[in-house]
């Protein structure tokens, strides 16, 4: 990175079904509390950066950066950025690019995204927004429907059984069983993933992540110091459409945003003590566990059969157990990270974003100084 940027403070609203609050009311909800965590004065925010993948299809509301701005007292410049599900990293790595630049000292990010006010059917329709509208959209997938083609080949490919995929879901619902903030926090046994109802065969109910409301934001800072500093920032990207990948079990976007992460950081991936990774459906998980090097291509799945991983891996509950309103998730994976590195006093940590079926992938590497 070009000089210095310290995570200040972070906040976030708990993560689940919030039909008395407005995209709005969490914004401001998350951006009060990451604040008051980060103990500045709000005149002290010079640009503003919120990522919302959703904003107009489900709420009627653009020009969010407008909207959150309007919120603080000096009107900073703000804008929104999308990119689907890694719209709230890609809002922490431009925050980075203003930082690197000089065009700002504080920068305040939030990522949000309010979704359970309309039905399952019209949000999956909004989803596959970020899906390829001409080549993918037209035969009738979603993101379900695609991350079930993924697991079938990836099933075919390695003979992943249904019962050993049933860890993945397990796990990170039994991780969230300690995280206040997150959807769902009873445990679920690997027989209850494997026998929820069909979504998209093979995946299940349990097997996806859920529709869900929630915000977080976070003050970056080259002024303001932290124990906690910024090493990395990584976007790649891929192909919208499966049908112009080389593979299905493999995403390009994760292996090229982690390895350069790494470089940039200057660590290899044995540094990482604590890993938020895109779980958004429990395939995808182990998928990008191989892209970033930590199991070999087929062999994800040994992670949680032999909990034999010496890194933490979705502390927090991911996706799966947090829930997944979508713009939000890249902010508060990168927060996780941040209460993980304080709490075992480790040194680095990375988290893993990605859009659509990764064709954005935004990895930040954090390290905790003290
Ligand atoms: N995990 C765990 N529980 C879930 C769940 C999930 N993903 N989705 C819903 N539930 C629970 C609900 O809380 C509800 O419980 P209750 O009866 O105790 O209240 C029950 O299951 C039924 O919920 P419902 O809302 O009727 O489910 P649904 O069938 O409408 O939607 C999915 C289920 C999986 C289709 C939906 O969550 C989904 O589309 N997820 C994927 C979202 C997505 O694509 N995100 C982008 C990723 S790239």
């Amino acid at each position: 990175m070009n000089g210095d940027i310290f995570l200040t403070g972070c906040g976030q609203t708990k993560f689940g079904e919030w039909w008395q609050k407005s995209l709005r009311d969490l914004i401001e909800e998350s951006m009060t509390a990451a604040i008051a965590d980060a103990k500045i004065s709000p005149l002290s925010i010079d640009a503003v950066i919120i990522g919302n993948m959703l904003g107009e299809s489900l709420s009627g509301q653009a020009q969010l950066g407008a909207l959150v701005s309007a919120m603080l007292p000096h009107r900073p410049p703000a804008l929104r950025t999308e990119a689907a599900c890694a719209s709230g990293s890609v809002a922490v790595h431009t925050a980075c690019a203003l930082l690197e630049s000089k065009r700002a000292e504080t920068v305040l990010v939030i990522g949000a995204e309010k979704m359970t006010d309309a039905d399952t059917g019209f949000v999956a329709s909004a989803l596959m927004g970020a899906g390829d509208s001409e080549h993918d959209s037209p035969c009738g997938l979603t993101f379900p429907g695609i991350f079930g083609l993924i697991a079938a080949r990836y099933m075919h490919e390695y003979g992943l059984t249904r019962e050993d995929l049933s860890l993945v879901s397990a796990r990170h619902h039994e991780n969230a069983a300690s995280n206040p903030f997150a959807q769902f926090r009873s445990a679920v046994t690997p027989r209850a993933v494997s026998e929820s109802s069909l979504v998209a065969d093979p995946l299940r109910l349990l097997d996806c992540s859920p529709i869900t409301d929630g915000a977080c934001a976070m003050i970056l800072s080259r002024t303001h110091r932290s124990a906690l500093r910024l090493r990395a920032s990584q976007i790649a990207t891929d192909t919208l459409s499966l049908t112009q990948r080389p593979t299905m079990t493999s995403f390009a976007a994760t292996r090229d945003a982690f390895a350069r992460a790494c470089e940039e950081a200057d660590i290899t991936r044995e540094d990482i003590a604590h890993l938020e990774l895109h779980d958004c459906f429990s395939i995808a998980a182990l998928i990008n566990l191989e892209d970033m090097g930590f199991a070999e291509p087929g062999a994800g799945i040994t992670l949680y059969k032999n909990r034999s991983a010496d890194f933490s891996i979705n502390q927090s509950g991911g996706l799966k157990g947090c829930g997944h309103p979508v713009g939000a998730t890249g902010v508060k994976q990168l927060g996780d990270i941040a209460k993980q590195l304080k709490a075992s006093k480790q040194r680095y940590g990375a988290a893993h974003n990605f859009g659509g079926a990764g064709a954005t992938c935004c990895v930040h590497i954090l390290e905790h100084t003290i």
